[in-house]
Order: C-alpha cells, then sequence, then structure tokens
C-alpha cells in the first residue's frame, strides 16, 4: 500500500488531473474520494467524481441528462462556452466541432451516436469475432516464436503493442500482405527488436493521418470493385435508414478503432501477465485448471482497470441517487474505483477467481457507449495468457529490471485518462517445442 494512504490530508491536496504523484497507485486516492460519499466534487477542478458501482451505472446510462461531448478528455481543456439557460445541450450541438475528439462516436450523443455505432454493427459478428480470434492464435504464436528461445521478453514491445496493432487490422479485414506496412507506420517495434526500439526511419510522419488515407483509398477501392471481403462489407454498410455513409464516415470508424483498441488492450494483457509473473499460486491454478482463464481475465479488468476516467458534462440540473448536480458539472467516471466499491465487489482488493459478480465490472463502460471492442479484448486477454501458459513454464517478473518480489519498481503512463506499466520484463522457461 502506497505512503500516500498514511496522509489523507496530502491526498485531497494532490490534483488528481496533474499530480504524477498519484499515477503509480490511484487506489488510495480512490478511497479517500470514496470516504466522502460515492459522488464526491474533487476541489481542484470541480469535477463530481463517481467512485460508487450503482451511481456509474445510472450516469452511464442517462443520455437524457448527460451529454458525452467530453467523454475522453474530461475538464480539459473546458466547456466552449458559457452555460447559459436552464438546458446546455443546444449550446453543446452549436459548438460540437470544438470539443476535442468531436468527430468520432465516443463523444457523440444520439441520435448522431447512434447513426455511427450502426456502422459498426455491421462488423462485429459472431463469424467475424471467430475468424479473429483464428488469427490471433497464430499471431500469438508467430510474436512468441520471435522470443521464446531466449528465455526473456520485454512483454510490451516484444508482444503486446504489435499482437493489439495487428489484431485489429485483422479484425477490420486489412489483407495480411499489407500488415507490415501498418505495423511500420503506426510504429509498432517489429518482432525481436530490441526492447524500446521503433523502426523510426520508416515510420509515418503522422499516423492517424497515414491510417486515414489507407482506409479511403480501402474504401474508395472496394466500393469501385466489391470483393466479398469484409472492407467489403464495411465499404457497403448502410445506415438504417438506407443511406450509403460518406467515405469519411466509414473511415473514422474504422481509425477509430486503432485508437481506442491498442492502448487498452495492451494494458490488459500487461496487467494480466505482471499478475500471472508475481503470483506463482495463481500461475499453477490457471495452469490446472484453463477454464479460470475467462474468469482471471475479468478479475484483472476489475482490478487495474486500464481506462481510468470517462466524462460527462450535466445538460440541466439534475440528480443522481440524492446528489444535486448542477448545469453543466464535469462528472468523471473512474472504472478503477468502481471496480473496487466493496459494497458490490466485497474484499475489493483482492484477487478472487471466485467471484460470481465480476462480470459486473464496469471496465468497458456501460450503455449505449459500452465498449464494442470488449468481445475483441477478452479473446486477446484468453488467448495470449492460454499460450503463454502452453509454451512457458514457470512466468515470472524479472528480477533484474523490476527488483525483487515485495520491492518491485514500475513505471507507469503518467496520464489521468489510461492506467498501465510501460514496460515488463519476464522470464520464463522454454516448454519445448510447441504442440
Ligand atoms: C481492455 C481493453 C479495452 C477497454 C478497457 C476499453 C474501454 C472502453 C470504455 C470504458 C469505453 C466507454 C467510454 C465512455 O463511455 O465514454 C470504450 C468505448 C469504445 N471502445 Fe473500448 N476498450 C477496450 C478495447 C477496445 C477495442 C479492442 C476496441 C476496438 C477494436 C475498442 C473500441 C471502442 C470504441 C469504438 C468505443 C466507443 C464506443 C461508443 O462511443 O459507442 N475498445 N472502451
Amino acid at each position: 500500500m502506497s505512503e500516500l494512504k498514511d496522509s489523507v490530508s496530502e491526498l485531497s491536496e494532490l490534483n488528481y488531473f496533474t499530480s504524477e504523484e498519484l499515477v503509480p497507485d490511484p487506489y488510495p486516492y480512490y478511497e479517500e474520494l470514496r470516504s466522502k460519499g460515492p459522488i464526491t466534487r474533487e476541489p481542484h477542478m470541480g469535477v463530481y467524481a463517481i467512485t460508487g458501482h450503482a451511481e456509474a451505472v445510472a450516469v452511464l446510462k442517462d443520455t437524457e441528462n448527460f451529454s458525452s461531448c467530453i467523454s475522453a478528455t474530461g475538464p480539459f481543456p473546458g466547456l466552449p462556452f458559457s452555460p447559459d439557460g436552464d438546458d446546455i445541450s443546444a449550446q453543446i450541438e452549436a459548438h460540437r466541432a470544438e470539443f476535442p475528439l468531436y468527430e468520432h462516436m465516443v463523444t457523440m450523443d444520439p441520435p448522431d451516436h447512434t447513426k455511427a455505432r450502426s456502422l459498426l454493427s455491421r462488423l462485429l459478428t459472431p463469424r467475424r469475432i471467430r475468424e479473429n480470434e483464428e488469427f490471433m492464435t497464430r499471431l500469438c504464436d508467430r510474436y512468441i516464436d520471435t522470443f521464446i528461445d531466449s528465455g526473456h521478453c520485454e512483454l510490451m514491445n516484444n508482444y503486446a503493442k504489435p499482437f493489439s496493432l495487428l489484431t485489429i487490422a485483422d479484425f477490420l479485414g486489412v489483407p495480411e500482405e499489407d500488415h507490415e506496412e501498418f505495423r511500420i507506420a503506426l510504429g509498432a517495434p517489429r518482432p525481436g527488436a530490441r526492447p524500446g526500439a521503433l523502426d523510426l526511419e520508416v515510420m509515418a510522419d503522422n499516423p492517424l493521418q497515414w491510417l486515414d488515407d489507407k482506409f479511403s483509398a480501402y474504401i474508395e477501392d472496394r466500393r469501385r470493385e466489391p470483393r466479398g471481403d469484409v472492407l467489403t462489407g464495411l465499404a457497403e454498410a448502410k445506415y438504417k435508414d438506407g443511406a450509403t455513409p460518406e467515405v469519411i464516415e466509414v473511415v473514422r470508424t474504422a481509425t477509430f478503432l486503432f485508437a481506442a483498441g491498442q492502448e487498452t488492450t495492451t494494458k490488459l494483457i500487461s496487467a494480466a501477465l505482471r499478475f500471472i509473473g508475481e503470483r506463482p499460486e495463481l500461475q499453477q491454478k490457471l495452469r490446472d485448471d484453463p477454464d479460470l482463464i475467462p474468469l482471471f481475465v475479468e478479475e484483472t479488468l476489475r482490478m487495474e482497470s486500464p481506462v481510468k476516467s470517462a466524462f460527462r458534462v450535466a445538460r440541466r440540473d439534475t440528480t443522481i441517487g440524492d446528489v444535486p448536480i448542477p448545469i453543466g458539472t464535469t462528472v468523471m467516471i473512474c472504472p478503477g474505483a468502481v471496480n473496487r466499491d466493496p459494497d458490490h465487489f466485497p474484499e475489493p482488493n483482492d484477487l478472487d477467481l471466485d467471484r460470481t459478480n465480476v462480470r459486473e465490472q464496469l471496465a468497458f463502460g456501460r450503455g449505449i457507449h459500452s465498449c464494442p471492442g470488449a468481445p475483441l479484448a477478452r479473446v486477446e486477454g484468453r488467448v495470449t495468457i492460454e499460450k503463454f501458459l502452453e509454451r512457458m513454464d514457470d512466468i515470472r517478473v524479472s528480477t533484474e529490471h523490476h527488483g525483487p518480489s515485495g520491492d518491485r519498481h514500475y513505471e507507469y503512463e503518467p496520464t489521468y485518462i489510461l492506467r498501465g506499466i510501460t514496460s515488463l520484463h519476464l522470464e520464463f522457461t522454454p516448454k519445448g517445442e510447441k504442440s
């Protein structure tokens, strides 16, 4: 437990949004917030922070009273207008294009959100997810092949980053012969690269622009010449009213999947393998009963939720439970706090594979914006753990890089938006030839 826990007053003085001290271990801070109630006004930015499970679900489902226009960035840069009158919905619409990420579905509200999301549902079929899993299994073996004989790896660069990137590429139907181009353009390390090494000399100047251009070309090509592949399905998708989307609308759907699905999944994978590398008894339990792996993935999402904060703004004076929320207030849902609400998850700080309600964790959000990539992320986590356990014995965190058990050190991404370590050095005993 962090030393910060000793000093409650010190914790209150820290600004959640700017204080790097809270990054390695935000949980004592969440507890401090919770001690003031499931919804409390954080003093530095005036944000209403939610740590209660029931309250978080209520806000996430209430699109009447809460807008997603600030969902990914919260109090920065602040509303582009001063709230006027008793409902700011019209002001939000008038200023849409001034919100960060306004062109992506995560910040949209109905009816535009409903429309944007309908394009995605065409892709998320059980068959596509099954085919994607087959690809993941092959990809996982391919990356493990590059480091297995050495008995160690740096998980993020040697595996998690390129794996999550190429999984989305495959999900969207990017032909396999183009995958290498994607890996290079989006800066994921090549197989067998030194930890931290990027192909900087060949990396595109602006990866997002590169993605936009690439997908525009795919969609235009498939509209001209349908080929019966996944990209053709995307190119031919129509809105519910039968209208054909503009190419740019389809392209945004595709590129946002890369933005939303890579870092998050990388963090899930590293948190899970860190637990496995730190806890030999847990590792043995999963080896003895691999059917527990999906529950373990879920429990990892609960314990170490990769998205640290999602935001909403109150359209009008409203309430959550019996707490009044003034018009224009920024509300922050912290999955990492909500998922440790002791009223919902008893002994919340214990990793427990016997939790019957673990799938009620909110790492993927809830309501109309709930993560459409969740089925993919869950499979990515499961396949990775199955393969690592199948091909390696005695997986352990490297003492050389992270210090001895009981005194480990890890670097975390310095952000209030995502939670995850920047590198994870693992050692293991190769199991011989793969079956
Ligand atoms: C462990 C991995 C992941 C976590 C923890 C995660 C978490 C989340 C959360 C919390 C939201 C809701 C944000 C809000 O309500 O404001 C969300 C939305 C979204 N996620 Fe994920 N995500 C993950 C993986 C993925 C993957 C793999 C993809 C795509 C392949 C993806 C695509 C999206 C998209 C497109 C949205 C916006 C949905 C909407 O606004 O309707 N995510 N994610």
